[in-house]
């Protein structure tokens, strides 16, 4: 079964809404508490499916996980790690990318890890070559299996030096949960710094590791022996609030929200300011409004951080179509990530696709059939249609674009929103939306 929305446009969100836990964090410090030899406590935890895989990983390798049935903080006690069988394991296949990180966590508890086939949204290529050699540096030996991937440490893991070919936060975060407990120091170059690293650090170092980041992406682990328990509140999750900040200016709407923490997103404020957004800027939240008038175009590329994050292009795209004006947005991050705009177009979207680099830097996929740039020319209103979504933050942005639309659109795969996107259609029905949600027979 899976959700349909039928979405009447053309109503200005307005309202508020809450932010929890970041999705790009919590399920990572979830993995970390596996390196622990006392239990960790996290809290402010979204409802969201990657909290549920790693739950259930967790689980099946000995891990007890409890729910505080008030708050929903979650108690993670790993004194009972164990191996847990593939098959098992193989029943999330295809489900999330987070099983790729236990690898570290599990080699040091038990001594080899199983990871299933990964999952994740389909924005490109998305291999884990960088893993499995950041793994094999520290030691491991990596072995094909039917199914997914075994990886052992005959020698335990071993500090090193690493530098990354590109800022990957998977990769970074496969570093530091490998190198806490390897023997030795670990030097790592070109590591990503996005907030959620920097919180998963803070994670680390309550546990007892010894963690340095300098300016230059250089960061060094001083291997220790054994790691405690930790007690975390989650930092908030930045795209969900970017999210709702685009759906209130897409929607030409007023939402404030709640747990927005201007310091993660000081780079999305800045332009929501360029193309016209207007904002009030508090301790525990932001309110995003659109201001009347028209909204101004922009040329912008994505970035790691501290630049225009990749995951806040998507909903972006949608407001730049209401822009008055030629738009120029460049993906520098994954290599397909405006498959979501097919869709937009045909709610009437002026957007064109370009192979070539259209920012001011070239980057990493110029000359290599990427459609990597969008040439977006605005404002065009947009009309209602039948949408199936394609991947969690294009799935979001088809669903504003529903909401602004002319008439009533249809968009089937809704369950795809759910797993970054805490109660999502609960929040809707509080903003004001005009849906009615229905369950659906898929046919495969
Ligand atoms: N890459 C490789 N080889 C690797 C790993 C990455 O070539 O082994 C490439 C990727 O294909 C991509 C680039 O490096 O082109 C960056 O990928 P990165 O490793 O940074 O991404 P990730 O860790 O897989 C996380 C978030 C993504 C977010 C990116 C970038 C999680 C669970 N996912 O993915 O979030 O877009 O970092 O910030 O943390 C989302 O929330 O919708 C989402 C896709």
């Amino acid at each position: 079964m899976s959700g349909v929305l039928t979405v009447r446009g053309g109503v200005p969100l307005k309202g508020r809404v809450q932010v929890r836990g970041a999705k790009n964090l919590v399920p990572k410090a979830m993995v970390a508490a596996l390196l622990g030899n006392e239990p960790s406590v996290l809290r402010n935890v979204p409802e969201i499916k990657d909290v549920e895989v790693v739950t259930s990983l967790l689980q099946l390798h000995g891990v007890t996980v409890v729910k505080d049935p008030q708050t929903g903080d979650l108690t993670m006690d790993p004194a009972n790690a164990k191996t847990a069988s593939s098959a098992e394991i193989n029943t999330h296949a295809g489900d999330s990318r987070i099983p790729i990180l236990l690898c570290g966590p599990l080699i040091h508890s038990i001594g080899h890890a199983f990871i299933p086939d990964l999952g994740g949204c389909k924005i490109g290529d998305r291999p884990i070559d960088y893993h499995l050699d950041v793994l094999r540096k520290f030691g491991a030996v990596v072995d094909k299996e039917a199914g997914g991937i075994r990886i052992s440490a005959p020698g335990g893991l071993k500090g090193t030096k690493i530098h990354l070919p590109y800022p990957s936060v998977g990769a970074t975060e496969q570093v530091l949960l490998s190198a806490t407990r390897a023997d030795g120091i670990t030097e790592l170059t070109g590591a990503a710094t996005e907030p959620e690293i920097v919180d998963l650090i803070a994670v680390l170092q309550k546990m007892g590791a010894i963690i340095s980041v300098q300016t230059d992406r250089t960061i060094r682990i001083e291997g220790v022996r054994e790691l405690g328990g930790y007690v975390h509140t989650a930092l908030p999750d930045r795209n969900e609030a970017a999210s709702w900040a685009c759906a209130a200016l897409v929607t030409r709407g007023d939402i404030y929200v709640q747990g927005a923490c201007q310091r993660d997103m000081m780079t999305f404020v800045n332009t929501f300011r360029k193309i016209g957004g207007g904002m009030d800027i508090n301790d525990d939240g932001i309110r995003f409004y659109h201001p009347g008038g028209d909204l101004k175009p922009l040329v912008l590329e994505t970035d790691v951080h501290p630049g225009f994050m990749t995951d806040w292009q998507q909903p972006l795209v949608v407001a730049l179509t209401q822009a008055g004006g030629v738009s120029i947005v460049h993906e520098t991050v994954y290599e397909n990530r405006f498959g979501f705009t097919d869709a937009l177009v045909r709610m009437g979207a002026g957007i064109q696709l370009h192979r070539e680099c259209l920012g001011s830097v070239p980057c990493r996929f110029g000359q290599r059939n990427f459609t990597h740039s969008a040439v977006i020319s605005g404002p065009t209103p947009l009309k209602g249609t039948h949408i199936d979504v394609p991947d969690l933050r294009g799935g979001f942005s088809h669903m504003i674009a529903a909401l602004a639309a002319e008439g009533t659109s249809t968009v089937t795969g809704i369950d795809v929103i759910s797993r970054g996107y805490e109660r999502f259609t609960s929040k809707l029905d509080g903003l004001g939306a005009d849906f009615d949600i229905a369950k659906h027979k898929v046919m495969v």
